[in-house]
């Protein structure tokens, strides 16, 4: 059975590629779900790739990843400085969950510095461009293999 990672990501990212590109780069979010299926195929994950501008939507998605999922990639985007719900529902989840930012936040306003979501992370990777997507998938293979050889 494929193993599926779940990549979730929140508000505005949508129309990235045109957004404020001299920070957040001009790859389309299209072109960072080719990326993120190319890289998750060679390290044989399935992948089920995912944006809503609704936290709602989002919380759903996480709670699904329970059952459905070895694994999360989010960027929650704002969400990620405002939402105590987000981070309920991914303390809830069960599985590794990795925290993807695209701009390094904390050289940003200072708003930007905090993360609720954090608390719930296995890892942060941020400022690293779209390129930190595929790093979580690479850190998640790299747990995932780790934590099995450990189980026997
Ligand atoms: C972001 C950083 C957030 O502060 C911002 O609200 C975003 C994108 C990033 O990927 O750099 O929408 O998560």
């Amino acid at each position: 059975m494929t193993r599926a990672v779940f990549i979730l990501n929140g508000p505005n990212l949508n129309l990235l590629g045109v957004r404020e590109p001299d920070i957040y780069g001009r790859m389309t979010l299209a072109d960072i779900e080719r990326a993120c299926r190319r890289r998750a195929s060679a390290l044989g994950f399935g992948v089920e790739f995912r944006q809503s501008n609704s936290e709602g939507e989002l919380i759903g998605w996480v709670q699904e990843a329970r059952t459905a999922a070895v694994g999360i990639i989010i960027n929650a985007a704002a969400l990620t400085h405002t939402s105590v719900a987000l981070l309920d529902a991914l303390l809830a989840v069960g599985v590794p969950v990795y925290e993807v930012h695209i701009s390094n936040i904390f050289r940003r306003e200072p708003f930007r510095h905090h993360s609720y979501i954090s608390a719930a992370a296995t890892a942060v990777i941020c400022g690293c461009g779209a390129f930190g997507y595929e790093l979580a998938l690479e850190a998640l293979a790299e747990a995932l293999a780790r934590s099995a050889q450990h189980s026997g």
